[in-house]
């Protein structure tokens, strides 16, 4: 691929040299849209401070309008972020742009993106506008953000399914009214790269102010080509990639930070474009989010899946010890997935622990790590080896801990095919002990109706999956828990040697997670 019409100016006026790809990252929107994918406030601001870290140019933090918990969630991440922007998302209409100015004003770097449908279809069934109302609500929505913020990007979207006459005009007006990042969304994921290339281009080569904008892609998965599709724009002129950790987003989410930043590096010689991301992160950043989300990462995955660096067929094996470079085209250290040095045991103190933490990306404050260690006392002294999954699942789970309303004390079961299978459960709801002793359909069962008992709730149970996080019968669960309640639906994990109790940790984190979300609530015409 080479850079057949790149822009005629740099990103940021200048600051930046024209082949510097712009990483903006949305995880904590268009991800945090994801179905059961919600996050509380330090949740957030512990990604954002991470995606600082890491270099990423821009944070989307949220949709301040959206609710209070955005709202707030926006504001804090731009109170303390310095170095990259913060960006908060608004819809065409002042009460919107003036929310995200409320919310991003604090950052050093504050951006306001508003955005507003250009399709026809979207134009006609879901606004229920004339061509003409959206296009003057481009230069009135575009010109208040500007009144406000230094930083405006515009984003036209369905911009991949409007009329190429019309984009021109609306890309022209919002660069007139001053925006200066222009973003093109395939908002529903249906557009190739080679025709993607094409509309980009066109811009380019049809929109007379062109050069006095960034010019930016939003690209979502479902047809799997966000990432083809965020690259080949990047081929045509397009200087900033959205994308998220994980690629999460909404429906089939948006394309991969971790693959878009790889791809850009691993292949140099035909994309020779750079970013400021440092790679080392990219596996703690997959890592954190995987564990705050509780979307766990198919191990197939690129980048960050557990078997990206893994062979197992002979062939391969033989390959790869006599040279490397045979079936690796990147060093699994490029995205900090370290060689472990420190083999942990029953005799491991405290001190190696916090080493071992460190090696795996993880800094826990004296608390957390007092409380990770007690647990892995425990572990050691029940399983023969500790693998490096086994630390990374038991951190996961005490880092998801943080913070609940209703804990996990304890659990006695009584399973078998002697029946009735019962649980007798201890939890502490609010600071306050409560227990229950059930029966139910199987232990599994009985443990659930022991949580329902404790804390009576309406919400369905939409998934429930355990999976080893290492070989032997002695490897812990890691147990995957959807419940769904009045339409919304969220996500819990635990990991726990004994199956059950991982799976009463997974049930009560899902369920911490919807009291969190209880108090959110977003009007659906908000989506985006
Ligand atoms: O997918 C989309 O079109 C969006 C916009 C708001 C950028 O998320
Ligand atoms: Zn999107």
């Amino acid at each position: 691929m080479s850079a057949s019409s790149t822009p005629k100016t740099n990103p940021d006026g200048g600051a930046r040299p024209a082949d510097r790809v712009i990483i903006f990252d949305t995880t904590l929107r268009d991800g945090e849209q994801s179905p059961g994918a919600s996050m509380n406030l330090d949740e957030k601001i512990k990604i954002a401070l991470l995606l600082e870290e890491m270099g990423i140019d821009v944070i989307e933090a949220g949709f301040p309008i959206a609710s209070n918990g955005d709202f707030e969630a926006v504001r804090e991440i731009a109170k303390l972020v310095k170095n990259a922007s913060v960006c908060g998302l608004a819809r065409a209409g002042r009460g919107d742009i003036e929310r995200c100015w409320e919310a991003v004003q604090y950052a050093a770097r504050p951006r306001i993106h508003t955005f507003i449908s250009t399709s026809p279809l979207h134009m006609k069934f879901k606004l229920q506008m004339e061509p003409e109302q959206v296009h003057q609500a481009v230069i009135d929505s575009v010109s208040h953000a500007r009144r406000l913020s230094p930083d405006v990007e515009w984003s036209c979207e369905d911009g991949s399914r409007s009329d190429h006459d019309f984009l021109c005009r609306t890309v022209e007006s919002a660069i007139k009214a001053g925006a200066g990042t222009i973003n093109i969304p395939d908002t529903v994921g249906y557009a190739v790269p080679e025709e993607f290339a094409a509309l980009i281009a066109m811009l380019f080569n049809r929109v007379p102010n062109i050069d006095k904008a960034v010019i930016s892609v939003h690209c979502h998965n479902d047809l799997g080509l966000a990432v083809a599709n965020s690259l080949a724009a990047v081929g045509a002129g397009a200087r900033q990639i959205e994308c998220t950790v994980n690629g999460l987003g909404e429906r089939a989410g948006n394309a991969a930070m971790e693959e878009i930043v790889m791809a850009l590096k691993t292949r140099q010689d035909s994309m020779p474009f750079a970013t400021g991301v440092r790679t080392d992160y990219i596996t703690r950043a997959s890592r954190l989010v995987s564990a705050i989300t509780g979307f766990v990462v198919q191990p197939n995955k690129a980048i960050v899946g557990a078997n990206a660096f893994a062979h197992e067929s002979g062939i391969h094996q033989d390959g790869m010890l006599k040279h490397a470079g045979t079936y690796e085209i990147m060093t699994p250290e490029s995205v900090g997935l370290n060689k472990s040095t420190l083999v942990m045991g029953k005799h491991s103190g405290r001190h190696a622990f916090k080493m071992k933490l460190k090696e795996l990306g993880f800094e826990l404050g004296d608390n957390a790590l007092n409380d990770a260690f007690r647990r892995f006392k425990d572990l050691a002294d029940r399983k023969k080896e500790v693998f490096d999954e086994d630390i990374v699942a038991l951190v996961d789970d005490e880092l998801q801990r943080v913070h609940e309303r209703i804990r996990f004390i304890s659990l006695g079961v009584v399973a078998g095919s002697k029946g009735p299978q019962t649980a007798d459960l201890e939890l502490v709801v609010d600071n306050v002990s409560h227990q229950a002793n059930t029966t139910g359909n199987g232990p599994v069962d009985a443990t659930f109706n022991a949580i329902r008992q404790i804390v009576p709730h309406e919400a369905r149970l939409l998934l429930y999956q355990v999976h080893a996080v290492t070989e032997g019968t002695d490897a812990q669960a890691e147990v995957t828990v959807r419940l769904e309640e009045g339409g919304k639906s969220v996500v819990g994990q635990g990991a726990d040697p004994d199956t059950l109790v991982a799976s009463a940790r997974a049930y009560i984190h899902a369920l911490n997670k919807l009291l969190t979300k209880r108090a959110k609530t977003a009007p659906a015409a908000l989506s985006a």
